[in-house]
């Protein structure tokens, strides 16, 4: 008897272990290993306007879009054929303690150059929805960009009703100009680049812009179906509007994680942002105008006020004679519209998809946003503030000034030889009321120009809030994290104040992001784990800010286990 019983126990034990190894190994199964070509080049493009030719991936503007699931590896194989120095970045991929296949140059990696290739692992993890990747070297992304899809596993699915269709929104901005040329004459005058001649969806301007409306983009819709719209802000220097006509659009989605949906007639975006949208075709037979206009609270006297158009048609079999319907938007520099939409997301928060917000703070910094103003070059005039200095950007007054070499390939092999320093401030050095609207003391202007990292521990759990000050101008930041997203818990205008702003902050379900716009002279918190071991950049995602400096860099220690390390670098590292 009792040996029977043993053994039938055995035998059921067995079994058990079996029916779990059968289980592990279709969800090991499941991730997949795909591949991907991307050539680099400067293409005969004529579809836009009187464009001429555009550096590109494979031909497209915008680029190829990847489709992946969630937990997938995405291998491309990134050849340069342009004549100038290029890198990819896959934005909002976290890539576990993989960061050599992250991009920005000179952070992570040295460019390839023109003939060079790379082959660049992305490794996805908990990232669901919609990303996009993008040229992380000088200005080449205007047109080097695409989405990157992340679909719900095998098996799983999104945490709403199954879309009829999706349909891919790029907002871009467009330079009649070679965008290098436009760059170039940026950064050697030291002014204000000159503003895009117009915004666009999906490559073109649309009907309002005079050159554009032969191929304006159409997107055709089934009365009664549900669409996804997976967008991203992929402009340069502007945050945008965008509405579609009589028709409310619901947010599910966020930087590739699930939002609480969230219905509005309009929504703002980013640069670097994602967004997922549901949009019900309830509406009469007609065709309705989908827009996007710039927002910015505070522009420059000359700015790209136009406004690019798509069209949604209904199929009807019938062609409709009057002008699509327009949608009605905010003003341009309506501040608060921004700053309610935003701070209206939400994390989704349920037991599929929790949520796990650092309550405990090892670490907390409080970082200033600052436009700011150095003095030309002896002798030389420039185009910044007085004609005897040029426009400067920084974080805690350090203007970020980018090595020669890769921060990443110096600090893996332990040889610093002044690349950086370590001692990023964790407070702003000067204080002062930094959101004053008038009369700030010009000798705050200038900033320290240095290549400084903040070096966190491995699982240090780190409160940073963002405060923009007012120095030079008062604009909205949207602040991009790579390596890791962050949850935004708080956000007010004026100054942060810690006695009484803590009180306020969401810790329920704040939403998980890695772009956010921090309000024009205002603040937002946000809470990260540093469980990612690496090298990260941290920069403001409005292209002419990063180029004045205002970025930084975070270094993630290695953590004590082997699988808490920085992998090697593959073989095939661009060299510097
Ligand atoms: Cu989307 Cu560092 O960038
Ligand atoms: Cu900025």
């Amino acid at each position: 008897m009792k040996i029977i019983s043993s053994s039938s126990f055995q035998l059921a034990y067995l079994g058990i272990l079996l029916v779990i190894l059968l289980f592990i190994n279709i969800h090991s199964l499941q991730a997949a290993t795909l591949q991907y070509t991307f050539v680099v080049d400067e293409t005969n493009y004529t579809r836009l306007c009187n464009t001429k030719s555009l550096i590109t991936v494979n031909g497209l503007f915008p680029g190829p879009t990847i489709t992946a699931r969630r937990g997938d590896t995405v291998i491309v194989d990134v050849i340069n054929r342009a004549e100038h120095n290029i890198t990819i970045h896959w934005h909002g991929v976290k890539q576990p303690r993989y960061p050599w296949s992250d991009g920005p140059e000179f952070v992570t990696q040295c460019p390839i150059q023109p003939g060079g290739n790379f082959s660049q692992r992305v490794f996805l993890s908990d990232e669901e929805g919609t990303l996009w990747w993008h040229a992380h070297s000088d200005w080449s992304r205007a047109t080097v960009h695409g989405l990157f899809v992340i679909l719900p596993r095998l098996g799983t699915t999104y945490p709403f009703r199954q879309p009829d269709a999706e349909v891919p929104v790029v907002i871009g901005e467009w330079w009649e100009r070679d965008i290098q040329e436009v760059f170039e004459e940026f950064v050697k005058s030291g002014g204000d680049p000159q503003s895009s001649d117009a915004l666009t969806i999906n490559g073109q301007p649309g009907d309002l812009y005079n050159c554009s409306a032969s191929g304006t983009t159409k997107i055709s819709l089934d009365q009664g179906k549900t669409y996804l719209l997976r967008m991203v802000n992929a402009a340069m220097n502007n945050l945008a509007f965008f509405a579609v006509a009589n028709h409310s659009l619901t947010v599910v989605g966020c930087d590739g994680a699930y939002t609480k949906p969230l219905t509005s007639t309009y929504i703002v975006i980013s640069p670097g942002q994602t967004l997922d949208l549901l949009l019900e075709a309830n509406q009469p037979l007609n065709n309705y105008y989908m827009a996007a206009k710039l927002f910015n609270g505070q522009p420059a006297s000359d700015f790209d006020n136009t406004t690019t158009t798509a069209i949604f048609e209904y199929t009807s079999g019938r062609n409709f004679s009057s002008p699509p319907i327009f949608p009605d938007m905010p003003a341009f520099n309506d501040r608060n519209a921004s700053a309610v939409f935003t701070g209206s997301l939400r994390s989704l928060a349920t037991p599929e998809h929790p949520i796990d917000v650092p309550l405990k703070i090892k670490k907390t910094l409080l970082y200033t946003l600052s436009i700011n103003s150095i003095p030309c070059a002896s002798n030389q005039t420039c185009d910044g503030p007085n004609n005897t200095t040029r426009f400067a950007a920084s974080v805690n007054n350090i203007t970020f000034d980018l090595p020669s070499t890769s921060i990443l390939g110096a600090y893996y092999r332990g040889i610093n030889n002044g690349v950086y320093g370590d001692d990023f401030p964790d407070v702003p050095p000067l204080r002062f009321n930094y959101t004053q609207s008038r009369g700030l003391n010009a000798s705050l202007r200038t900033p320290e120009v240095a290549t400084d990292v903040e070096m966190l521990k491995h699982n240090e759990t780190v409160e940073l809030v963002f405060q923009g000050t007012n120095l030079l101008a008062g604009v909205d930041h949207p602040m991009h994290l790579h390596g890791h997203s962050f949850y935004v818990v708080g956000w007010g205008f004026g100054n942060f104040k810690r006695s009484r702003d803590v009180s306020s902050y969401n810790l329920v379900d704040p939403p998980l992001m890695q772009t956010i716009a921090v309000p024009q002279n205002g603040w937002t918190a946000i809470r990260f784990k540093a469980d990612n071991p690496g090298v990260w950049f941290m920069h403001c995602h409005l292209e002419r800010h990063v180029s004045w400096g205002m970025g930084m860099v975070f270094i993630v220690r290695n953590g004590k286990a082997a699988n808490a390390r920085v992998l090697p670098p593959p073989p095939d590292m661009p060299p510097c």
